[in-house]
């Protein structure tokens, strides 16, 4: 396995952070994967990473000025090994639009990081700034998990 994208609904919250998470860790681990994110939704294509998300990486050291929304296409489940979902919903729309000659697996990030099955990271969109920080650390521990199962 060697890709893996990040999905969410708009591209501009959860999987951008998860995205710029995975990155450093991935890059600490020593694991050799490319990582990318998109939403399964189309209303930001081109934004950069919400504000929030963008100030809340910060303060943890991830930079996502270089983020730009893009929408999950029929090739992601070519490109991708892995196409890991924030919450059902977006899996849902996953499973839904998957290609007949598809090749990606999609599940869910948190049950692949070892989570209870019915875990999800929760949309901070219409939320506050602690909501935001919550999704951050509920990513990292995630990732740390991850990256264990990975090695
Ligand atoms: P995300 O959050 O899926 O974590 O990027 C959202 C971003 C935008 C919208 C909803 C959720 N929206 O409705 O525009």
């Amino acid at each position: 396995m060697s890709s893996i994208s990040f999905v969410c609904l708009g591209n501009i919250c959860r999987s951008p952070l998860a995205e710029g998470i995975a990155r450093r860790r991935f890059a600490e681990a020593g694991l050799d994967l490319a990582v990318a994110s998109c939403g399964t939704g189309r209303w930001h294509v081109g934004e950069g990473a919400d504000p929030r998300s963008r100030k809340v990486a910060a303060e943890a050291g991830y930079d996502l000025s270089g983020h730009r929304v893009r929408q999950l296409s029929g090739d992601d489940f070519r490109r991708f090994d892995l196409l890991l979902a924030m919450d059902r919903a977006n899996l849902a729309v996953l499973e839904a639009r998957r290609p007949a000659d598809a090749t990606a697996r999609a599940v869910l990030f948190l049950e692949l990081a070892g989570f209870a099955a019915d875990v999800e990271v929760p949309d901070p969109y219409h939320g506050d700034l602690e909501a935001f920080r919550r999704v951050r650390e509920l990513l990292e521990r995630g990732m740390d998990e991850l990256v264990l199962r990975f090695r």
